[in-house]
């Protein structure tokens, strides 16, 4: 699986949005827009100006990634090849399936990144060395 996995399965999902004048509510249902289960969230928030965040793949973990405030650059790269998108919308996410390196760039002032995992933090679950990425990606 992870050999295999591209950035062309890693979509950018759209999710709903109700509106009212007094402004809008966006919901994530697992197995309603959200295909696995959710063990964890987490945010990025107070990114310093030109700093970039990630760098790194996983070996199982299904996430996705919303921008709730303000927006960034993900850079999504399979091996072979590379993809950029700007997530600036809360009611759109970026599904990143296994075996996809990614790194987090560009934030505006006062972004906020919120992830939806599929498992809870395990440390052995992530490969940090670009090196050791390209090597199981062969
Ligand atoms: P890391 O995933 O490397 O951050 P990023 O990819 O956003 O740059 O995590 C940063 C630190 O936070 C690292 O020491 C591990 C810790 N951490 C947890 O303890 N639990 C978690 O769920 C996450 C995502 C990170």
């Amino acid at each position: 699986m992870i050999g295999k996995n591209s950035v062309y399965d890693c979509p950018v999902i759209p999710l709903n949005k109700i509106h009212s004048r007094a402004g809008n509510i966006t919901i994530t249902e697992v197995h309603n827009n959200i295909p696995f289960d959710i063990q964890r969230v987490y945010y990025l928030y107070d990114i310093p100006g030109g700093e970039s965040r990630g760098g790194h793949a996983h070996k199982e973990l299904y996430q996705i990634i919303v921008a709730v405030g303000g927006g960034f650059d993900i850079l999504l790269d399979d091996g072979r090849n590379k993809k950029v998108v700007r997530l600036s919308r809360p009611d759109f996410g970026l599904m990143i399936v296994p075996g996809i390196w990614r790194e987090l760039m560009d934030f505006t002032s006062g972004a906020v990144c919120m992830v939806m995992a599929s498992s809870k933090y395990d440390e052995k679950d992530y490969i940090r060395e670009y090196h050791d990425f390209q090597q199981l990606k062969k």
